[in-house]
């Protein structure tokens, strides 16, 4: 694709529906006891692959290609059938690790493997748990990397510290406690996303929250929930951020979650000088969701570190190009769990925006922009890792010339994403 910047950017996007609630929203509806209708579902391939492997698994979803409402028609806690074949999670760590969750809870042989990008990521950090809730868990290269392969039940509850804020260990953690003997409890060093505790306990899960612990009780059934997808955050991260930092912008993103877990890349900007506002407050599908009106800002340096980080990780990327705008050095840090995305974040984004001019030094937990940094093209390769496509596609909006980027991938997450930003362009 090629892109460059537009003299005025001025759009009113509707992002499509946010991936964490689109996979969850399958997953768990899978397992109820009845019929569910899920709309604005994120048709991407990350949740494709979630959808396919629930069919394996025997589970009724009717979702014709390209419509924003599917129907799933759950199995009962126990009624997944073994899959015939291997499951397939594609490029989706989402779908693997919540289904390792679930499974370990199955008297089934499942075996699950995905992409080569997949297959390089950390599987150890939910199989080790799932082993001492006692599921028969294995794995590639010491029990450590997909393929995994599982003979699940007989669980007990287990009292997990987490070394990771990773919602998706999390999430496997409590879905295999659904079906565990006792209480089963995962506390974080710092909270993740809460989808999975606001969607269980909407079902009738036995789950409480008590700061960075959640526990979770077995059940003997969950209710279905037929719920409307709220806008990703992660998709609206791109616009709020070409939006900040080109010379002549107003940008409106409409339906976006603003649940506290996910916002922090709103409170980077804020903490950065970006003019943002919050409009039509409101809440969907169980949580909350604003339209978000950015413009034209001067940016100034800032750290970010700490409780931030869970709750901007996918964003974190991205703020590397603010920090190109900015007075001053930008730091992330305490960001290590970048380097284990679909590809390593902190070498992606070093490499790409590098190519393009910033001044960008790695570190082993994060990156130091030192700006402020004029873009200017280049011929970058996202390496088939989505949200490095989309911060290349924002860079190459913000600098003089033609930026050609490769690899992009950015059907994994949001497929409308080039016509989005070439009708913005226009606009
Ligand atoms: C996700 C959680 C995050 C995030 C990923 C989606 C989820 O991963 O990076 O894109 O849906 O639970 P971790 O929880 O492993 O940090």
């Amino acid at each position: 694709m090629i892109v460059n910047r537009p003299a005025r950017l001025r759009a009113n996007v509707h992002v499509p529906g946010d991936k964490s609630i689109s996979h969850r929203s399958l997953i768990f509806n899978a397992v109820a006891d009845g019929r569910a209708t899920v709309e604005q579902l994120l048709d991407s391939e990350d949740v494709r692959s979630t959808a396919a492997c629930l069919s394996a698994l025997g589970v009724e979803i009717e979702w014709p290609e390209g419509s924003p409402v599917a129907h799933v028609t759950g199995k009962g806690l126990h009624g997944l059938y073994e899959s015939e074949d291997v499951l397939d999670c594609g490029n989706s760590g989402t779908t693997m690790r919540l289904l390792t969750g679930l499974l370990s809870a199955h008297p089934l042989l499942s075996v699950l493997t995905g992409d080569t990008s997949l297959r390089s990521r950390p599987m150890a950090r939910v199989i080790s748990p799932m082993r001492k809730m006692g599921a028969h868990v294995h794995a590639r290269t010491g029990d450590t990397l997909a393929p995994i392969v599982i003979k699940g039940g007989g669980l007990s509850g287990i009292d997990y510290t987490s070394p990771v804020a990773s919602a998706q260990v999390k999430s496997a953690i409590l879905l295999a406690g659904l079906y565990a003997e006792g209480t089963t409890t995962v506390t974080e060093p710092e909270r993740s996303r809460d989808h999975t505790e606001r969607m269980l306990q909407a079902m009738g899960a036995g789950l409480t929250v008590d700061g960075r612990a959640v526990r979770i009780v077995p059940a003997t059934r969950l209710s279905p929930i037929s719920l409307r997808v709220p806008g990703d955050i992660s998709s609206a991260a791109p616009w709020l951020v070409l939006g900040a930092c080109h010379p002549d912008a107003e940008v409106v993103i409409h339906g976006v979650n603003t649940n506290p877990t996910r916002t922090g890349l709103l409170d980077i900007l804020h903490a950065m000088g970006a003019e943002i506002e919050l409009l039509e407050q409101r809440t969907t599908g169980g949580e909350p969701v604003a339209d978000l009106v950015v413009r034209t800002s001067r940016l100034d340096a800032a750290t970010v570190g700490g409780a931030l980080v869970p709750r901007a990780i996918d964003e974190l990327p991205l703020v590397a190009i603010l920090g190109c705008f900015a007075e001053g050095d930008t730091v992330v840090k305490d960001a290590a769990e970048l380097r284990t995305k679909e590809s390593d974040r902190v070498e992606a984004v070093v490499r790409t925006l590098g190519r393009m001019g910033a001044r960008i030094t790695p570190r082993d937990d994060g990156f130091v922009v030192h700006g402020p940094a004029s873009l200017h093209a280049a011929r970058v390769d996202a390496g088939g890792d989505h949200r490095i496509g989309m911060l290349a596609a924002v860079a190459g909006c913000l600098a003089q010339g033609d930026t050609r980027v490769g690899n992009d991938a950015v059907a994994v997450s949001y497929p409308e994403f080039w016509r989005h930003l070439r009708e913005a362009a226009q606009g």
